[in-house]
């Protein structure tokens, strides 16, 4: 029977809420922390802070037994045998992550610590950050032997972040102290055992009681790498199509035949090999600009990194000419705009590439209509409402008028629209996709001129008379 595990989670962003809610979920006893106030009275009173599917029936479930919330963290360390450290580490203006928060919170720990605790760095983190902890602890004047720390990177992504945690790829232990492994072995137990996926309100996914996802040790610093290279080298995938992307438009193949066809060699993989307007988010951008000044830190020039950043800025750029072309001139012309998050499932809009785009069209004399299904409130904080930028109520209502349809997040529902009756509230048939969303002759099919990522222009199909008259009656 694995054992219920004492655990503080420092930080109730992304990774700190998921992973604090998952603790419980699997059986343990958690106190998040935040020194925002208004958030963990929110979370408290059940309100979940953040768009994440399955976050609010497990947040109902726990909230109160398994796991609790609070602004205290010296008492919740005391409390506490193990310590997660999920505080942000934002990019500085050198590129390097900012560690201050980190400092912060082991300072904090340091004089509240009350016997042997674990600090495990959940954010992500450059290499050697384990050491600074260590040493922060010790100028404290803890001993060095009442504590540990340890590096479990968190591999989640938004929008199935929860899922992610429950039916981990793998889980990373990166620890040089036997005792302290053990501990973290004994916290995903539930899920590496199987413990978990027996229980009959398990959340289901890709593992059962007899397949199990695996746990891998290493050293500490290995893990702190193991992080920022695998964010690393998804968005150089990304890049790498998007670069390829680039060369199919101009040599007239196509890109999504070509990823195809790249991804059934199982070397190769068919994830991550999605054109578009460039990635975003809190931790791609970010830590692609921090794993390359790490380099830097060791005398290492990591240039394929700098290409990767340099490919993803020139996608947006490649993208607003693209709707020029489209469109001729684009002062004065009105775009309905889909998508504000940095993908689809999200209210995120951090580094949200359909924001910068929303910025340089505006600042072209366009006047934007735009509808996202959960972001609308926190692009408002941002990009309030003018005479310039109207909010709308849906995807069709920001249609109504408009000199063309322009898709910049990849929510499903874009993917599913009645593109008859966008054509009837679009003032001029043109579509163009930042994500790929549609076959091209789907789209020509319904009268539209069709711009997408990597693939020839795809003009409409004549439509024969009678179609017309049924299209207008619709
Ligand atoms: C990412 C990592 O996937 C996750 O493992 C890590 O823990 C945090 O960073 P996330 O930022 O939630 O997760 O988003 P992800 O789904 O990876 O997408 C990142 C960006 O890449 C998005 O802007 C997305 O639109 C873009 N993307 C992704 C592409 O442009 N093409 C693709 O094929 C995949």
């Amino acid at each position: 029977m694995a054992r219920s595990v004492k655990i503080a989670v420092v930080g109730s962003g992304y990774v700190g809420l998921v992973a604090a809610v998952c603790f419980a979920e699997i059986g343990h006893e958690v106190i998040c922390i935040d020194n925002d106030s208004r958030k963990t009275e929110a979370l408290s009173n059940g309100i979940s802070i953040i768009h994440e599917e399955h976050l609010p029936e497990l947040l109902a479930k726990h909230n109160g037994h398994k796991i609790s919330f609070t602004t205290d963290l010296a008492a919740a360390v005391q409390a506490s045998e193990v310590i997660f450290i999920a505080v942000g580490t934002p990019q500085s203006d050198t590129g390097h992550a900012d560690l201050s928060y980190i400092e912060a919170v082991a300072s904090e720990v340091a004089r509240s610590i009350n016997g042997y605790k674990v600090l495990v760095e959940k954010s992500t983190v450059p290499v050697y950050t384990n050491e600074w902890i260590r040493r922060t602890m010790e100028r404290h004047g803890v001993e060095h032997d009442t504590f540990d720390v340890v590096s479990n990177p968190e591999f989640l992504r938004e929008g199935t972040a929860i899922s992610d945690f429950l039916h981990p790829d793998r889980i990373v232990v990166g620890s040089d102290h036997e005792r302290a492994a053990e501990l973290l072995d004994a916290i995903y137990a539930p899920l590496t055992k199987g413990d978990y996926y027996k229980r009959a309100d398990a959340l289901p996914g890709r593992f059962n009681a007899e397949n199990l996802p695996p746990l891998l040790h290493t050293s500490t610093k290995s893990a702190e790498i193991i992080k920022h290279a695998s964010n690393a080298f998804l968005a150089l995938k990304i890049s790498f199509i998007n670069a390829v992307a680039n060369l199919c438009e101009a040599a007239e193949a196509d890109v999504v035949q070509v990823a195809q066809g790249m991804g059934l060699d199982e070397r190769i993989g068919n994830r991550f090999l999605s054109p578009g307007i460039g990635y975003g988010g809190s931790c791609f951008p970010k830590d692609v600009a921090a794993f390359r000044s790490v380099a830097e830190q060791f005398g290492l020039d990591f240039g394929l990194l700098s290409e990767v950043e340099k490919i993803n800025r020139g996608q947006q750029k490649r993208f607003f000419e693209k709707v020029r072309s489209a469109l001729w001139t684009l002062r004065g012309k009105k775009l309905a705009v889909l998508g504000l998050s940095f993908k689809g499932d999200t209210d995120d809009i951090r580094e949200s590439p359909a924001i910068d785009l929303i910025r340089l069209f505006l600042a072209e004399g366009c006047s934007i209509t735009a509808y996202d299904p959960a972001a609308i409130d926190r692009t408002k904080e941002i990009l309030p409402a003018s005479d310039k930028l109207r909010y709308a109520s849906d995807a069709y209502d920001a249609a109504e008028g408009a000199d063309a349809l322009l898709i910049l997040t990849d929510w499903k529902e874009f993917a599913d629209l009645d593109l008859d009756r966008m054509r009837l509230l679009l003032q001029f048939p043109i579509l163009i996709d930042g994500r790929n969303l549609y076959k091209p002759s789907k789209v020509t099919k319904h009268g539209f001129s069709y711009f997408s990522v990597g693939r020839s222009v795809a003009r409409p199909v004549r439509t024969p008379k009678a179609s017309v008259q049924k299209l207008q009656t619709v």
